[in-house]
């Protein structure tokens, strides 16, 4: 018998620009028993991405727009508290995509097992989830770097970007990361081990500052933000290099139409090629990012931060706070209790 109360977060209105606290609502609901063959997970991690704002807005894309007044859905771990399904056992951590609620009820389609052994759950809606099979993919299937080119890369701190810049370092490259605080650009260079970082609010010029962290010009731009960085990596490209279009978080909360690169021209006569992807499409490479990162991750060579929010009720200030720089790495938030809590 479980019955038990689950809160859950419920778009309540389309946004306008940046969402606010109260485009969203907190609402309880009664959960109901777990059926022959379905489980009961209480999640311990919820995860908020910017692709959620597309989401927000009533227009088809690759994803189909969150519903008004019903929860939302998302990344998200936990843990099995009952199950009625021979192949989950109580216990069992599981990551899922019904995240921005604490608990749910699933008959396991779309539910994983993890392992906590091989890094901490949470990491499983960062650099072993999602973000870092996108930064895995994109990069490597899309950006194909050689040892010895220059990777650039923007939002280099964040979940994607850290991964981006860590993978094309242990490829060989020199890698270059653009983000938005000094302290963003210490943790690239002394922790990530990139070659070269800037703080893209404070170094005036953008342009002239991937000039001079890329002398030999750029061979694989890895798109996160959009804007002047796009502008900037076109404006310095190698003939025949290769960007990555990942995500143009600059524009996602935009009301007007967004100037673009005046320089779209280059791609022409540097033959470049410029590639979107979504991770989706790349499913069938987890296996072989699993072991690869597990294996990273073990050797200590791909290091990751988290920014951690408590409390389903603080959801949507973590997902606001993804477009103000808020989160330092993967932003995360904390919904129910881990084991040992
Ligand atoms: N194609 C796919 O399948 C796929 C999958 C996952 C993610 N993505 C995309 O990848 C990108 C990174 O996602 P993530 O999950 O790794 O997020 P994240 O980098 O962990 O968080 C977002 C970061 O973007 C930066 N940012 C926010 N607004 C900005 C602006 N106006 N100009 C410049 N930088 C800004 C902030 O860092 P700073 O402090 O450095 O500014 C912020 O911390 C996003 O564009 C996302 O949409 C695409």
């Amino acid at each position: 018998m479980t019955h038990k109360k689950s809160r859950e977060i419920r778009l309540k209105n389309r946004p306008a620009g940046l969402p606010r606290e109260t485009d969203f609502e907190l609402a309880e609901v009664e959960l109901a028993e777990t059926g022959e063959g379905e489980i009961l997970v209480q999640n311990i991690y919820m995860s908020v991405d910017p692709y959620m704002r597309g989401r927000m807005n009533d227009r088809k894309s690759y994803t189909p727009p969150f519903q008004l007044g019903k929860p939302m859905d998302g990344g998200c771990v936990g843990r099995v508290i009952e199950s009625k399904n021979d192949l989950f056992q109580v216990g069992d951590y599981v990551s899922g995509m019904l995240g921005w609620r604490e608990y749910y009820v699933s008959a396991g389609p779309g539910v994983l097992k993890i392992d906590p052994a091989i890094a901490p759950a949470q990491s499983y809606l960062g650099t072993l989830g999602m973000p870092g099979l996108t930064a895995y993919a994109g990069l490597l299937h899309i950006g194909k770097p050689k040892e010895g080119e220059t990777v650039f890369v923007s939002a280099a701190s964040g979940a994607v970007g850290s991964v981006v810049c860590q993978i094309a370092k242990l490829k060989g490259c020199r890698v270059v990361g653009s983000a938005g605080s000094d302290e963003k650009v210490a943790w690239l260079l002394n922790e990530a081990g990139v070659d070269a970082a800037f703080n893209y609010k404070t170094v005036g010029d953008v342009i002239a500052a991937v000039g001079e962290h890329c002398p030999k010009g750029i061979d694989v731009y890895f798109e996160n933000v959009g804007g002047v960085h796009l502008e900037a990596a076109l404006e310095h490209m190698n003939t025949h290099g290769r960007i990555v279009m990942c995500g143009m978080i600059s524009m996602y909360n935009a009301t007007e139409p967004v100037p673009g690169p005046t320089n779209l021209a280059y791609i022409i006569g540097k033959q470049l090629t410029m590639q979107g992807f979504i991770v989706t499409d790349h499913f069938d490479k987890l296996q072989q990012f699993y072991s690869d990162m597990a294996k990273w991750v073990a050797e200590g060579r791909i290091k990751w931060k988290e920014t951690v929010v408590d409390g389903i009720e603080n959801a949507p200030k973590a997902f606001t706070g993804l477009f103000k720089g808020e989160n330092f790495g993967k932003m995360v938030v904390k919904i129910g209790p881990d084991a040992g809590d």
